[in-house]
């Protein structure tokens, strides 16, 4: 008979995470703190907020440029990408940032929006947050795109998914689902209703903000296209981002600059060329 071998699980005391939070060390009505924050942004670590001082004191620079701050911003992003696939088990090219999860499904909604016509129909649900609400409302107006609400069971305080068959048809381009509630913290069959979305022939959108700090997401393994995640609610500041973007952004109009450097495109030679005159140009104005 096989030994089992014992499982080495390896906890960190509670005394121990508090010194990563000088937060934590305030004093209220005579007893230390505990934040249960998330939704807004959980609060900061001193790695963080010392690899934040460490770019903004030495490298802080724009993008894409051939001096050395330029480059290592390069890096900096391109290893964050390639973390958060690692997270995801997604490709890094499939990882795109921006300032805040809403502002990101309005991008993402307007871009898709510029693809659907009068009559097409979006379902969003009574549970979600707003953030994944009205960023799809806002096509009714635009684009006169039909919404339909998946309701929710008050008892269980998850979605009613046996409707969703009552509410997908040929005209469904999409649906904006929640993983896990913000109000309520209830989980819901995500694979479920992405499943019956792609059966549809629907896209589908899950708002995976509370529930990427607690389970593990398999992008590759799940039927859901659109994923997005919040990395304040990771003790990072200020950044969000979406997985699932590589296929979709070739073949959509998200709104953006030319030439579009979303996801470094290697520059042509002509690009290069003027990149190096120009940086060339931009040390002899330096030194
Ligand atoms: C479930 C959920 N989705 C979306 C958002 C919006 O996120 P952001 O503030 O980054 O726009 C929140 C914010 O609390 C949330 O709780």
């Amino acid at each position: 008979m096989n030994a089992v071998k014992p499982q080495m699980r390896q906890t960190v005391s509670l005394g121990e995470i508090r010194t990563h939070f000088p937060a934590l060390n305030r004093i209220h009505a005579c007893c230390k703190v505990a934040y249960f924050d998330s939704p807004g942004g959980t609060q900061v670590p001193r790695a963080v907020a010392r690899a934040m001082n460490d770019y903004l004191y030495h490298h802080n620079a724009n993008t894409h440029w051939a001096y050395p701050t330029s480059s290592e911003t390069d890096a900096i992003i391109a290893d964050a990408r390639q973390t958060l696939a690692d997270f995801l088990n997604a490709a890094p090219d499939e990882i795109a940032f921006g300032q805040n999860m809403t502002s990101l499904t309005f991008h993402l909604a307007r871009a898709l929006g510029r693809t659907f016509k009068a009559g097409d129909e979006i379902i969003i649900t009574e549970l979600d947050h707003h953030a994944n609400v009205d960023t799809w409302r806002a096509l009714e107006t635009e684009r006169g795109v039909v919404i339909r609400v998946l309701p929710m069971n008050t008892e269980s305080g998850q979605l009613e998914l046996e409707q969703l068959s009552n509410l997908l048809n040929d005209k469904t381009k999409l649906v904006a689902v929640g993983a896990a509630s913000n109000a309520l913290g209830t989980i819901n069959d995500i694979e479920r209703a992405a499943q019956m979305a792609r059966e549809a022939g629907a896209l589908s959108f899950v708002d995976a903000l509370h529930y990427a700090p607690h389970n593990l997401i398999d992008v590759k393994k799940s039927a859901a296209i659109f994923w997005r995640v919040l990395l304040t609610n990771f003790t990072v500041r200020t950044s969000a981002f979406f997985t699932g973007a590589r296929n979709f952004s070739k073949q959509s109009n998200f709104l953006n600059l030319n030439p579009r450097r979303t996801f470094r495109p290697k520059e042509s030679k002509p690009e290069r060329k003027a990149m190096n005159q120009s940086s060339a140009r931009q040390r002899r104005l330096i030194f």
